[in-house]
């Protein structure tokens, strides 16, 4: 029964002829790889191309070219490696090495700089199909010329032309065409950039002098990358303008104004160099020569915010000294808010309102001397009044210089609120207009 059996599978096995190694045999004999394979040399030989990103490996926004890992995938009919499946056992589809085979003079061009294969040409496989039809699929490593547009940066995104073509074949002998795929976004995902699906569009380029013969056939795949600019939000706008808020509410803090002026100047001395800094960083990622882009405008414009704050504060500081020192009068404009002043009452000024509280005092005084008029000691108490007088007098004006000074002091608390509260304003808005 068991050698019946085999008898049975080693006659039947006689008859397949079913190994691969037979249908190599078969089509391979007499095969020439150099030769395009088709009967009619009039015929053409259409090439089918997919292509797709398997991963972005580098974009380099200075040197203006990306680097990624892509994946290119060809199609088409060679004539002499066909094959009935019925004489070999049912074998419909072998594998071979891509050297053995006539492939298409398939080149990258002009907008490649470097190209790496990750398998040797020696050692690529492609697979043949019983009616002629070649698949031949192959990753590689493609360092693409890609201009970039970095106006919007951190908001930009990039658009990079992968062009395609046959070195060797005219458009009448090889003729590549586009195969839609399905999935035409990137496998893998990068962090710094979304990829987004790239589009395709097919040229006839007509090489200079060649006449009808010159028509080559281009291929061109555009890839978008989009920016995710989150990391530039977070790691360099949001701090920029903290720095900046915090910076802007010191200069301008309410606190003891007489001394501690130079310190707010040096603390906005010191946030400008941060400025300062953090736009070369960014500056330094550009390719030079281009517009500052956003995020390098969005710093700009917080240093001059920060600059235009250090000023005003040198300038309030300056006018606050002069209107202490210089004995300046509080200008009527500020006056109702200090309805409590009689020296600053209504329309009557500074140096008025001391003659009037001099005149009151005087006279009061003056009562208290006549009744007191008939005693003998007359002239010494007029003496020592006289005396007291001066002394009212002189701490009285020396009340009033403090008023005064307290007076100034308060004004300029003031306009310290209302340069705090624009110069915040105006923060806010860059920070706004720079997100959009
Ligand atoms: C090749 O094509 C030309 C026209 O393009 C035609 O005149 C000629 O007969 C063709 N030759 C064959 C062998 O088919
Ligand atoms: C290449 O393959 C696609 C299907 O994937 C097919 O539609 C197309 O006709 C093929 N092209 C050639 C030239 O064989
Ligand atoms: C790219 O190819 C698809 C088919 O996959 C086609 O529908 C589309 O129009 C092509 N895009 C352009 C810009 O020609």
């Amino acid at each position: 029964m068991t050698s019946l059996l085999f008898f049975v599978v080693a006659s039947f096995c006689m008859v397949c002829r079913g190994s691969e190694r037979d249908v190599f045999l078969h089509i391979f004999d007499k095969y020439d790889n150099r030769i395009r394979p088709v009967k009619e040399t009039n015929t053409t030989t259409y090439v089918g191309t997919q292509f797709q990103i398997i991963s972005l490996l580098e974009v380099n926004g200075q040197q203006e070219y990306v680097k990624m890992a892509v994946f290119f995938k060809l199609n088409w009919t060679d004539e002499y490696l066909t094959w009935n499946p019925a004489d070999f056992g049912g074998t419909e589809y072998i594998r071979a090495h891509a050297k053995e085979v006539w492939t298409p003079n398939f080149a990258i061009v002009t907008t490649s700089l470097a190209t790496e294969e990750f398998i040797p040409k020696e050692e690529q496989i492609l697979g043949i199909h019983y009616t002629g039809g070649v698949d031949y699929s192959f990753p590689i490593v493609l360092t693409n010329y890609c201009p970039m547009q970095n106006d919007d940066f951190p908001f930009d995104s990039q658009t990079c032309a992968v062009k395609i073509t046959s070195w060797k074949y005219t458009s009448r002998f090889v003729f590549l065409e586009h195969v839609p795929m399905i999935n035409t976004g990137a496998r893998n995902p990068n962090t710094e950039w979304e990829i987004m699906p790239h589009t395709n569009k097919s040229y006839d380029l007509t090489r200079e002098g060649a006449g009808e013969d010159g028509v080559y056939r281009q291929i061109h795949y555009y890839i978008t990358f989009k920016r995710k600019p989150t990391y530039y939000i977070w790691v360099i706008m949001v701090p920029t303008f903290i720095i900046s808020a915090l910076s802007i509410a010191g200069i301008f803090a309410p606190f003891n104004n007489s001394g501690d002026r130079e310190e707010k100047v040096t603390l906005g001395l010191t946030t400008l160099l941060t400025l300062a800094v953090i736009l070369s960083l960014v500056t330094e990622a550009m390719p030079k020569g281009t517009k500052l882009p956003v995020l390098g405008l969005f710093i700009l414009m917080e240093l001059v915010i920060c600059t235009l704050s250090v000023a005003t504060s040198i300038g309030i500081s300056y006018l606050h000294e002069r209107a202490v020192t210089r004995s300046w009068s509080i200008p009527k404009m500020f006056c109702f808010s200090f309805k409590s002043v009689a020296c600053c009452f209504k329309t009557v000024n500074a140096s008025e309102c001391k003659v009037i509280a001099e005149k009151l005092t005087d006279k009061k005084h003056s009562i208290l001397v006549k009744e007191k008029s008939n005693s003998g000691i007359n002239s010494s108490m007029q003496h020592l009044e006289s005396t007291l007088n001066d002394v009212k007098r002189w701490i009285q004006r020396a009340d009033e210089e403090e008023v005064r000074k307290n007076h100034w002091t308060i004004i300029f608390d003031r306009v310290d609120a209302t340069c705090f509260i624009f110069y915040e304003l105006i923060n806010i808005a860059s920070l706004v207009i720079a997100l959009h």
